[in-house]
């Protein structure tokens, strides 16, 4: 079978290390995390959020990188191919379809959220919100911006610019390549994020109660960190924290397979993701949850914290932040630095999300990075701008929950059905354990096998249920509002181009198999190790 030269590698472990905490450290580790917790009861989240953490992100991340460095030894940094690789069924490339659709929905509508990051950064430098100093104030400011609401403050364009402005920096790093963009930005953003983010809960910290409230950080922190039982019969805290899960360590995004297809099949990758996962939730459960809520708690108590959080999703970073910014000394710079935390937290997982498609079309079709890059820019740009223009009517919201909820659980269950049944435990059990600087504990294999697949099942059952059904029958919204009658068109075109994706994305891959005669029964050629070929490749050396 033909393969395509079309394969990169990382230059560094520490490089590989940063890039792929950088991947799962994100918008959702400062923004969505306080906000879930917040809004599912705290105490009670964070108990099933450790247990989903156990059983379902910790044993999915580890299918996920091994996933993909088998997909590695093949040239096949997609998921098509990856499934292909360990299933040799000619469905199991059509079921990859999951990993090139998922993560391009996300990254259209992550890249939109991630400009108004860049644009508050900007916003607070200039002071430009300095005297909006109430939360309903600072809402209609950020309203404004996005242009759904009183276009008085901002000019119409400003969302556009932003998000044009976020997109080039997000392609021009992808059009570098794994090791020249991306692991780059990594070395460079990941220390900056987490030096913003430990200034920001050292101050966020030591903030005085104010008279008015009474409130301490410490309350802040018994409201999420003390156990608290009572949530655990709500089937809607289970399924909330399992999303977070998802959503933090980019599981079921095919992002993580992308970026260990880049490995060498001797690398360690046990260790490895260990050790990107607890980056993760350092940054989530440390750094994350000592910011907002901490800060909010002081500022609104913690029932007005958790009236905050449940009024919108993006309320307690743009505007109770802003708000507490500016009751502060220097604050803005610490606000510049709050924003600037989010843009690198944003960025260095949005690259993340381009590179399965990149992979594609290059392994696939024989392309050159830039014109790929490039040319997923522009695709990217349209998708974005209807998520701007029709920000109002749900199509971002709609877009999060097919993509970022719903999506991420299905393609999770293709997944381990696929790498852990049909491909057989032992050999899974082999192929991560291939190179590993550790060995797992035998119980992992069980919890791999059976229960991981178990849990995965029940919340997808649950969520399908409880949510993804209403919500396609437009009983709800992914907000659980009920969906405006003048909102419905716009919903209804969200979902028909996310099918259009699907359909398309279905015959570039029968075209792909054709074009390179590839025959599912006999499988892919190996090819020979990347450091015997290359030599622009270090090799995985710190
Ligand atoms: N894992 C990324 C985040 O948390 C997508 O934002």
């Amino acid at each position: 079978m033909k393969q395509s030269s079309a394969h990169e590698a990382w230059g560094t472990r520490l490089g590989l290390i940063l890039a792929m905490a950088g991947n799962a450290v994100g918008l959702g580790n400062f923004l969505r995390f306080p906000t879930q917790a917040t809004n599912h009861g705290g105490g009670s989240f964070m108990i099933t959020y450790f247990i989903a953490l156990l059983l379902l992100g910790i044993p999915l991340m580890w299918i996920e990188w091994g996933l993909g460095r088998h997909g590695g030894r093949y040239r096949k940094g997609h998921i098509p191919g990856m499934f292909a690789s360990v299933w040799r069924h000619p469905a199991a490339k059509y079921v990859g379809v999951l990993g090139l659709v998922i993560p391009f929905v996300v990254l259209t509508y992550y890249t939109c959220i991630e400009s108004w990051t860049l644009a508050f950064t900007f916003f607070s430098i200039t002071k430009d919100y300095w005297g909006l100093e109430t939360q309903e104030a600072m809402i209609g400011y950020l309203r404004s911006f996005q242009s759904v609401g009183d276009p008085s403050m901002h000019g119409a364009f400003m969302p556009f610019v932003f998000f044009l402005a976020t997109l080039s920096i997000n392609i021009w790093i992808v059009s570098k390549g794994i090791s020249g963009g991306i692991e780059r930005l990594a070395k460079i953003g990941m220390p900056l994020l987490f030096l913003f983010a430990l200034v920001l809960a050292i101050v966020v910290c030591t903030m005085p109660a104010r008279p008015d409230i009474g409130a301490t950080p410490a309350d802040g922190f018994q409201f999420i960190y003390r156990p608290d039982l009572s949530g655990l019969k709500s089937p809607a805290v289970w399924l909330a924290s399992a999303g977070q899960i998802f959503f933090t360590l980019s599981v079921g995004m095919g992002t993580l397979q992308t970026y260990a297809s880049y490995l060498r099949s001797k690398d360690d990758i046990l260790l490895s993701g260990l050790a990107t996962s607890a980056t993760n939730e350092t940054a989530e459960v440390v750094l994350g949850g000592s910011i907002a809520i901490p800060a909010a708690v002081v500022f609104f108590g913690v029932t007005g914290a958790t009236q905050i959080a449940a009024s919108g999703a993006f309320n307690l970073g743009f505007a109770t932040m802003p708000v507490v910014f500016q009751q502060l000394p220097f604050g803005h710079v610490l606000a510049f630095m709050w924003f600037g935390l989010l843009f690198f937290a944003g960025i260095t997982s949005s690259v993340a999300m381009a590179t399965p498609m990149m992979a594609f079309f290059r392994e696939e079709f024989g392309l050159r990075r830039e014109p790929v890059a490039w040319g997923l820019g522009a695709a990217v740009l349209l998708f974005g701008l209807f998520h701007i223009a029709w920000l109002d009517y749900g199509f971002l919201d709609e877009w999060d929950y097919w993509g970022g909820t719903f999506g991420l659980s299905l393609f999770a269950v293709a997944e381990v059905i696929i790498f852990m049944w049909i491909f057989k435990p032992e050999n899974a059990w082999h192929t991560i354990h291939e190179g590993a600087d550790i060995r797992l504990p035998g119980v992992f294999k069980f919890i791999m096998t059976y229960i991981t697949p178990a849990y995965l099942f029940a919340i997808f059952l649950w969520w399908s249920i409880s949510d993804a059904l209403p919500i396609l029958a437009m009983d709800k919204t992914p907000t659980g509002d009920p969906y405006a009658p003048e909102a419905r068109p716009y919903i209804i075109i969200a979902r028909l181009v996310i099918l259009l994706l699907f359909a398309a994305f279905l015959i570039l891959i029968r075209i792909a198999w054709k074009r390179n005669r590839y025959d599912d029964r006999a499988g892919f050629t190996e090819v020979e190790e990347l450091a015997s070929s290359s030599t622009t490749s270090t090799g995985l050396n710190l």
